[in-house]
């Protein structure tokens, strides 16, 4: 089996066929062209993997021909032939895509690693290009599972964000799909194929945060024994995903500000500034206004990263959507563990609209997961879900029968009610238990009827 298709681009037919019996007798399949337009139907016709294309033809340049075949096929790897010599000719090919370039006389052992390299890299290239594929896949829009209207506010966000290039701020508790809303952003950006690099501030330590950030030059700190690439250069054309930006020391919020500001950064240990071209979206848990207030996140900074702001609500308060995330997660572990599960059955699922998700989806996730490995059936039913989720008391139930809006319903009113028993039927305090707003609270209790004696 041929290794790989290469096209050779010369006019002169001697240095053509020395090439070309150099590159058959390695297994390689060889195409032949005198000029660029015979190089440009070969393409059309053939799949051609590396294209060597010399860098004087008759009445045009390699340079030109070499362009010309990448916007045709930017997949195809060209090497350019230069006379000994005339090096400043390769360079300038170099910056226009050439891969790499070979003087003459050729030394044949030379140029068949020079090839063999430009598979290597091209294996990769390629490979690069399916694992973007899929997760691009992943994380389409249509992925993205809802049917509340405090999901579609985000989904809208997200297209919003979407068609954006500005910093987005996500906040919302653990586990309520944060990185899933940052990633379905970046892959429907005009960023999605440059690279979506993650980093999860409190997993670093502090003395590491910086480097790993900005990168460090040899030397700038023990440890450091070599120049270190940060997450902000590496990133460049992408996104960067800041986990738990509540988490970020101070000084750092400072560095950080300044990139946002002047688009500029530093390695650990240089005065030289540096720019990359990275969007940056952050996420946190914390509230950061309480942060600032105790003067722990830079006001500043805040403003600057929060120019789109999603905030992804709990599990608790979109409970709606449990129905439509359960099938997904059926599906999406039917698939890995090569089950046919249908269903849920409604007992089941009358357990998980009762039960709070204090991990939210991710909790969810993992229960249908674990459920899905259990199953022996063609229906999940109760015995398959972990024994917590049935420890209720018998007046937690809701009635059988409801609708599943009915249903949600008396979930809201059970658990305001709760709430203002436990607060001392204080109105501000009740709604903080909840992690609603006050006044959504307020136009609960007025749609249900329910008063608080403060009230009255
Ligand atoms: N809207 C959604 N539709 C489908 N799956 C989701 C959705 N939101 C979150 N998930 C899934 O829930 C899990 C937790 O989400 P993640 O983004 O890691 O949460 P967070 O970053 O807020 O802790 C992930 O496996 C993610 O794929
Ligand atoms: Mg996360």
């Amino acid at each position: 089996m041929s290794k790989a298709n290469i096209l050779i681009v010369e006019d002169d037919p001697l240095q053509r066929r020395l090439i070309k019996e150099n590159l058959e007798q390695e297994d390689y399949t060889v195409f032949e062209s005198a000029s660029g337009k015979e190089a440009l139907n070969m393409i059309d016709d053939h799949p051609i993997d590396i294209a060597i294309v010399d860098y004087k033809l008759d009445g045009e340049t390699g340079i030109s021909v070499i362009q010309d075949i990448l916007e045709k096929n930017p997949l195809i790897t060209p090497i350019m032939v230069t006379a000994f010599g005339n090096i400043e000719n390769a360079v300038e090919a170099i910056k226009k895509g050439a891969y790499d370039y070979i003087v003459k006389p050729i030394d044949f052992g030379e140029f068949l690693l020079v090839i063999a390299r430009a598979l290597e890299r091209l294996k990769l290239k390629k490979e690069i290009s399916i694992l973007q594929n899929s997760l691009e896949d992943k994380f389409s829009s249509k992925n993205f599972v809802f049917s509340s209207s405090k999901m579609e506010g985000v989904a809208l966000l997200v297209s919003k964000a979407s068609k954006s290039d500005a910093t987005v701020l996500i906040s919302g508790e653990t586990g309520t799909g944060k990185d899933f809303v940052a990633k379905t952003i970046h892959f429907s950006s005009k960023r999605k194929n440059g690279p979506y690099l993650a980093v999860n501030i409190p997993s670093l330590p502090e003395t590491l945060i910086e480097s790993e950030l900005f990168g460090a030059e040899k030397g700038s700190f023990t440890g450091a024994f070599e120049r270190k690439i940060g997450k902000f250069e590496a990133a460049s054309g992408g996104t960067i995903f800041l986990d738990e930006i509540g988490d970020l020391p101070s000084q750092l919020q400072v560095k950080l500000l300044r990139f946002l500001q002047e688009k500029e950064f530093y390695r650990l240990g240089s005065s030289q500034p540096l720019k990359s071209d990275v969007r940056i979206m952050a996420a946190t848990n914390k509230n950061l206004e309480k942060l600032m207030k105790e003067e722990k996140f830079r006001p500043d900074l805040y403003y600057r990263l929060n120019v789109i702001h999603i905030h992804v609500p709990p599990l608790q308060e979109k409970k709606e959507d449990i129905p439509p995330l359960v099938d997904h997660f059926i599906r999406k572990y039917n698939e890995r563990e090569g089950k046919e599960i249908k269903e849920i059955s409604a007992e089941a699922m009358n357990f998980l609209l009762k039960y709070s998700f204090p991990g939210n989806i991710r909790e969810l996730e993992n229960i249908i997961e674990r459920a899905i490995v259990f199953c022996e059936g063609s229906v999940i039913t109760s015995v398959d879900l972990p024994i917590f989720l049935k420890d209720k008391k018998e007046e937690e139930l809701i009635q059988e029968g409801l609708s599943l809006k009915d249903k949600v319903k008396q979930v809201e009113i059970r658990e305001i009610k709760k709430a203002l028993l436990e607060s001392g039927k204080v109105k501000s305090k009740a709604a903080r238990s909840l992690g609603i707003t006050e006044r959504i609270l307020g136009y609960k209790m007025k749609i249900y009827n329910l008063f608080s004696d403060q009230e009255h």
